[in-house]
């Protein structure tokens, strides 16, 4: 097996001097939940990242085709990013809301000049979860309402709220949760109920919400939540129309709609800096993390001011939300994803990958759906096409092979079948020809 050539890069990384990956791999052992898994039959151990690529603790370089997770936005130390936080850390690291600093205010200011209406009100937290857990509960303060619509196959997060939003068995553990919160089939065209070949699948999906706002609530209900391609479930790309009918229902019967872009924010989706943009609806509520920061536990709730209020019936408190250094990390990420363009880049690399991805797909039977937008992209594997048979030990198998070729990809979906690829933004023409043939490489060898 021939490895294709990684793109030349000017850049040494540091030489490394701490402990071995094995010293590492028993110290996790020993010293950290088990529940922290890993990727990679022989774990590799990541040292130092530049731009779009890692360094293992030897100096070989990788290509990082999952930005730890669709979160390194802008590529690993952009210089701009860590000078930001570097200035802010040497100056004040902390001090909470309770005193006036300029970072959280006017980082809120620039945050809130990205999204479209009256999304103007920001209110800063340090993960995804937090997030969607704070938006459910302006949701219900401000509706009235306690029921939530959410999606079969979504994953919002890992804390109580979190765990009751998302619906993937692989993630939810056996004890009480979900109280108030009801998942509809998801708008999955590839293995759903309605297809491809279905033009009204849209409105047939979203018929499916009002049914439930029927049968399984009071008529009233508090909010539906929705990544806007679902993630952790296997870059699911909705049906056009879906989401636009389905906000009709939920208004209708009283509630808020949120947009969950923990992963599609920040231009990622390509073709708007918002996924929700992409299928033409104004969401009350947005939640964004991951990308927002490059890697900084920086997530936050962006909402009209009418929503907003709710939230100060009481005391609400949160001790590093809108933390300076976050903010201003924050800040600076904003402005490189402007002044690189990179939600144009996402969007011209993306549409690069998808083409190719075409290509391996007349070649490889393995390959069942290629799906995604921009740098938000799947593709899914199966034993057989008609059966639709998910291929999991094939996928880890590509993934495997991809990751000894040079390339580091993530896999999702309930069947850990599809093949995610969320590189950083900047990822270059270069790189995804690098892409392509590793994939192709390792789908021949599967
Ligand atoms: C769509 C989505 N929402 C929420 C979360 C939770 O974010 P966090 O891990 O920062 O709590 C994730 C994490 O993967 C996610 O993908």
């Amino acid at each position: 097996m021939k490895a294709p050539d990684l793109p030349p890069y000017s850049y040494t990384p540091r030489p490394y001097t701490g402990p071995s990956a094995e010293e590492v791999l028993a110290l996790r052992k020993e010293f950290l939940n088990p529940a922290l898994s890993l990727f990679y039959r022989k774990p590799m151990m990541i040292v130092e990242g530049k731009g779009q690529y890692l360094f293992d603790e030897k100096g070989r370089r990788y290509l990082d085709g999952f930005a730890g997770i669709a979160t390194v936005s802008v590529g690993h130390c952009h210089p701009d990013v860590v000078a930001a936080a570097n200035l802010q850390n040497e100056t004040l690291q902390h001090a909470t809301t309770i005193y006036l600093h300029p970072n959280i205010a006017t980082y809120a200011r620039d945050l809130a000049a990205k999204l479209p209406g009256d999304l103007k009100v920001c209110y800063f937290v340090n993960s995804g979860s937090e997030a969607n857990d704070l938006a459910i509960l302006m949701a219900r303060a401000y509706s009235g309402n306690y029921d939530v619509l959410a999606l079969q196959n979504a994953y919002h997060g890992g804390n109580a709220s979190g765990m009751a939003l998302s619906a993937l068995s692989t993630w939810k553990f056996n004890v009480p949760h979900s109280f108030g919160v009801h998942h509809v089939i998801p708008p999955y065209p590839y293995r759903g109920r309605y297809g491809h070949d279905d033009p009204n699948a849209g409105r047939a999906y979203a018929d499916e919400v009002r049914q439930v706002i029927d049968y399984a609530t009071s008529g009233r209900v508090a909010a539906f939540i929705a990544e806007s391609i679902q993630g952790v479930g296997g870059t699911v790309v909705f049906p056009e129309g879906y989401l636009k009918h389905v906000y009709e229902h939920v208004h209708t019967a009283g509630g808020v709609c949120i947009a969950d872009e923990v992963q599609t924010g920040f231009g990622r989706t390509g073709e708007t800096y918002w996924g929700f943009e992409g299928h033409g609806v104004m969401p009350d509520i947005v939640t964004m993390a991951k990308g927002i920061g490059n890697g900084v536990p920086l997530a936050a709730v962006v909402t009209t001011p009418q929503v907003a209020k709710s939230l100060a019936e009481r005391i609400h408190f949160n001790t590093f939300g809108g933390n300076p250094v976050s903010c201003a990390q924050g800040r600076a990420v904003l402005q490189v994803i402007e002044r690189e363009k990179l939600q144009q880049n996402a969007l011209q690399i993306g549409n690069l990958l998808l083409a190719g991805f075409d290509r391996l797909a007349k070649k490889h039977n393995l390959i069942g759906e290629v799906r995604g937008k921009g740098l938000m992209l799947g593709i899914e594997l199966v034993k057989d096409r008609v059966t639709k048979a998910p291929a999991k030990e094939e996928c880890a198998q590509v993934h495997e092979t991809a990751r000894d070729l040079g390339l580091l990809l993530g896999k999702g979906g309930l069947f850990a079948n599809t093949l995610r690829i969320k590189p950083p933004l900047c990822l270059t023409r270069q790189d995804a020809e690098f892409l392509i043939d590793v994939l192709d490489t390792a789908f021949s060898a599967a």
